[in-house]
């Protein structure tokens, strides 16, 4: 199945993309339209669907092209904002209330394997969580009392799952793991089969918040009474752009020359953290680490990323074999807590978004589906204040972090950053793209393994940042908002939905 990178996931491996059988806008009136045939769009839609909705899922590429296809599937409740930091901001009450939200998703995911008998590797497992020095500890002490007064069962331990040696560690029950693309697949099957309709290769390129919702997409234009945004970030211009900074994440796939694949979820202290888990895939072990994070754009050899995390796993682990690497995208948001609900700035308040989702995608994909559903079909949502995208929550760091992203993305805009001068075009190595000044002119420029160039402008059709080269996954990454194009230009992943302009070099 295609990904939005050049590299290859676990999850693709020997498996075809989704089959559908429309492939034209079916001219109807729907009760929901869904943009993003990932994790979020798909759950959201199956539940609407079984409430009664009428849905139409549409996918840009196919479906889990974007990060559901890249994640590393933890199924947490131990979640990447700390309760400590959540309670700090929140309160307790409403740390309470994000560990009931997260476990209601983990009970989803459960109940959809076994409501529709999903062969996914499914497992519950424990996640681990160990420190590896006095100032960790006094960390993983804090994480720890604000964890269990969040309400999840955490107990201390003196073993670990992984050989590397720590000074504190306790575990949380109740986690879990499976192959998301399985349960993707299976999901939008049962979408389809309760009446739903999907549809790939329709990105929506506009929409108009009136009465109905009338939706333009690269197929036509179709109306819906409701329009949910589960497309990683939403596109056009949002507030929600300036609350949510992308990320990239790295992650490798070994097998073992030991038998000593470790049970359960591993995670250490450090920022970015190492995570760590074991997959069977097709009757084969894969021991799965990730970590090496870094803002999108901002780091310029991404292939160093792999080769430092490929380096740290080998000094642990009894590597015989890398059989996968790959990256993804996720988003951070300003104060740790994803955004749910209605979007801001719908003017009749028909369209909603969810996104924000830091390394926890799997998790609150789910919470998300369970608020949307429950917001349309007016169903009161015990969540629904706590994650709406329109809280006004001045957090400690909130103004810093929006300042920070504003302040990066002027620089960017500018091309402070990414700006080489090249003599000629020439002096590009095959398989090397850059960002460069040639006779005077901006361009953003690639030389394929054949030698062959290819001229972008390196203005993002988004807000106008410029755009910088992604070796590892062979595509241009906007480091204001995250849009991603491939070398030609031809636009990967939104915020932005039009392909970067095409120079000319002649
Ligand atoms: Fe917003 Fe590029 S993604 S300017």
């Amino acid at each position: 199945m295609q990904r939005d990178g050049a590299t290859v996931s676990l999850w693709q491996y020997n498996i075809p993309d989704y089959e559908t059988k429309h492939t034209t806008l079916p001219a109807a009136l729907f009760d929901v339209i869904i943009a993003g045939g990932g994790i979020t769009g798909i759950t959201t839609a199956l539940l609407l669907q079984k409430s009664g909705k009428n849905c139409l899922l549409l996918e840009s590429n196919t479906l889990g092209f974007g990060t559901t296809g890249g994640t590393t599937a933890h199924l947490n409740t131990l979640l990447d904002t700390p309760y400590n930091t959540i309670a700090k901001d929140f309160g307790e009450k409403n740390a309470q209330l994000v560990a009931k939200a997260a476990q209601d998703a983990l009970n989803l995911i459960s109940n959809n394997i076994s409501t529709y008998n999903i062969k996914c590797e499914y497992q519950t497992q424990a996640a681990y969580l160990f420190s590896q020095n006095s100032q960790q500890d006094k960390e993983l002490d804090e994480m720890f009392r604000a964890t269990a007064h969040a309400g999840v069962q955490v107990s201390y331990v003196n073993e670990i799952p992984i050989p590397i040696s720590f000074t504190k560690a306790f575990k949380a029950e109740g986690q879990g793991k499976f192959h998301p693309i399985e349960y993707l697949f299976a999901l939008a099957k049962q979408f389809e089969e309760a009446g739903g309709t999907v549809l790939q290769h329709c990105r929506v390129t506009n929409w108009h918040d009136d009465e109905n919702v009338t939706v333009e997409t690269t197929l036509g234009k179709v109306e819906g009474r409701k329009l949910i945004f589960a497309t990683h970030i939403p596109p056009g211009v949002s507030v929600l752009h300036l609350r949510c900074a992308p990320y990239r994440s790295y992650a490798i796939a070994v097998e073992l020359n030991d038998e000593n694949y470790p049970d359960h979820l591993t995670y250490d202290l450090y920022n970015p953290y190492h995570y760590y888990r074991t997959q069977e895939v097709m009757g084969k072990k894969y021991f799965i680490a990730g970590g090496e994070d870094h803002k999108t754009g901002h780091v310029e050899n991404t292939e160093a990323c792999f080769l430092k995390l490929e380096a740290y796993v080998r000094k642990y682990f009894n590597v015989k074999e890398m059989a996968f690497k790959w990256s993804s995208q996720y988003y951070e948001p300003a104060d740790g807590l994803p955004y749910i609900g209605h979007m801001p700035g719908s003017q009749k308040g028909n369209i909603y978004a969810a996104t924000g989702f830091s390394g926890n995608g799997m998790t609150w994909s789910h919470v998300a589906a369970l608020v949307l559903c429950d917001m349309l079909t007016g169903v009161p949502s015990p969540y629904e204040e706590l994650f709406s995208p329109g809280r006004i929550k001045p957090v400690a760091g909130f103004t810093a972090f929006v300042k920070e992203n504003v302040d990066v993305a002027k620089e960017f805009v500018k091309g402070f950053f990414t700006r080489d001068k090249i003599e000629s075009l020439s002096d590009l190595a095959h398989g090397e793209g850059k960002v460069a000044n040639y006779e005077g002119e901006k361009i953003a420029l690639y030389k394929d393994e054949n030698g062959q160039l290819h001229a972008v402008s390196p203005v993002c059709r988004h807000l106008k940042c410029h755009v910088a080269w992604n070796i590892a996954e062979q595509s241009w990454d906007c480091p204001c908002h995250g849009a991603r194009y491939n070398y030609n230009g031809k636009v990967i992943t939104g915020p932005a939905s039009t392909n970067l302009e095409q120079i000319n070099i002649e």
